[in-house]
């Protein structure tokens, strides 16, 4: 008798976060910036951040992220056989920070490197990694989140650097067999996207290969807010479709944090309900590619999300760079 045909599935096995040690508030920043708490919470929604300290690295956030996942998912370090890591704060220049977290996880032998897409380089390494398990080229990954944004903010520049925070979350994926067709577990769909033409918008101003400098982030928000609503709201209609997914029927959109405004706006656009949206800008701020992971981490630790809730995550970031993803969680 033959059985039923399957199909390989990249499943959320487990999922981690880290902060740094030392939380700051708007009324921290106003000490050192021409801010105010008040104009903070009302543009941003943010109250606090998270700042690395002396030894906080974006490798240590990210292997205690990883530590994290790799405890929910009930899984061994040596299982690992890929790591991705997003971040735009690497360590150094080279090699990837994923090593670096390989060695302090002391897997000795497995794929690692980092994927730069800035704000949605988790959706970039999350659809990587899903390829790779979905092609038999990996079996368990770990697909990390991490940044310290606050070693590449202007604090001189309280345009930008009241928006961003420190951070790293984690997922660990595993790979299932599923009935062609079923939707009961493991990552859908995903959508990427980039438009170049956008790189004055949002960028850092050094690199090695320009000024020979790390560079500080530079932003026109305005402009960077309104193409930030009209992408995601497209990219979530997108990949909704690609799954077959009714907008009614996601039980948790968990998306970039960047600005609270964005996520009401985003939400109204698609005719999503407000509290089926996570939120941890307020806490956390915009801690880049790290976001949609801690976030997530928030949301699963808290208990709101649940094992078989239909999720969506999204971001948008510099580049521009885009893109959503549906799972069964
Ligand atoms: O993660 C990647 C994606 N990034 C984003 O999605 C960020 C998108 N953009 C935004 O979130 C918002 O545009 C910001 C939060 C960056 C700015 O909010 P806004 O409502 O667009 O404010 P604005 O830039 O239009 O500035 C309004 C006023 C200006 O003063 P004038 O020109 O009206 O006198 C600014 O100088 O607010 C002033 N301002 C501030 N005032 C107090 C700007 N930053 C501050 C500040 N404190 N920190």
């Amino acid at each position: 008798m033959s059985g039923a045909a399957t199909v390989r599935r990249a499943v959320i096995a487990g999922t981690g976060s880290a902060l740094p040690a030392r939380c700051v508030t708007n009324a921290e920043l106003a000490e050192t910036v021409d801010t105010t708490d008040e104009w903070i919470v009302e543009r941003t929604g943010i109250r606090t951040r998270y700042i690395a300290g002396d030894g906080e690295t974006t490798a240590t956030l990210a292997t205690e992220a990883a530590r994290r996942a790799l405890a929910a998912a009930g899984i061994a370090p040596d299982a690992i056989d890929l790591i991705v890591l997003a971040t735009a704060t690497p360590d150094q220049t080279f090699p990837a920070t994923a090593t670096k977290v390989q060695a302090a996880l002391g897997i000795d032998d497995c794929v690692a490197f980092d994927v730069q897409a800035v704000c949605s380089g988790f959706l970039y390494a999350l659809s990587v990694a899903e390829s790779m398990i979905r092609s038999g080229g990996a079996r368990t990954a770990i697909v990390i989140g991490a940044e310290t944004f606050s070693r590449i903010l202007d604090w001189e520049d309280r345009t930008t650097c009241v928006l961003f925070g420190d951070g790293a979350g984690a997922v660990v994926l595993t790979a299932a067999d599923v009935a062609e067709g079923s939707d009961t577990q493991g990552i859908l769909a995903v959508r990427l996207h980039a438009d170049g033409r956008h790189n004055e918008l949002l960028y850092v101003d050094g690199g090695p290969s320009t000024t020979g400098t790390v560079g500080k982030l530079r932003m026109k928000g305005q402009e960077v807010f309104r193409h930030a609503v009209t992408n995601l709201a497209a990219v979530l209609r997108e990949v909704s479709t690609a799954a077959g997914v009714e907008t009614g029927a996601i039980d948790w959109v968990v998306p970039h944090q960047a600005n609270r405004r964005i996520l009401d706006a985003t939400a109204r656009k698609l005719g999503l309900a407000p509290e089926r949206v996570v939120v941890t800008v307020d806490r956390h701020a915009n801690t880049s590619a790290a976001s949609v992971p801690l976030a997530f981490d928030a949301a699963v630790s808290d208990g709101r999300i649940r094992r078989g809730d239909l999720i969506v995550f999204e971001a948008m970031g510099g580049g521009f760079t885009w893109g959503a993803a549906i799972a069964r969680y």
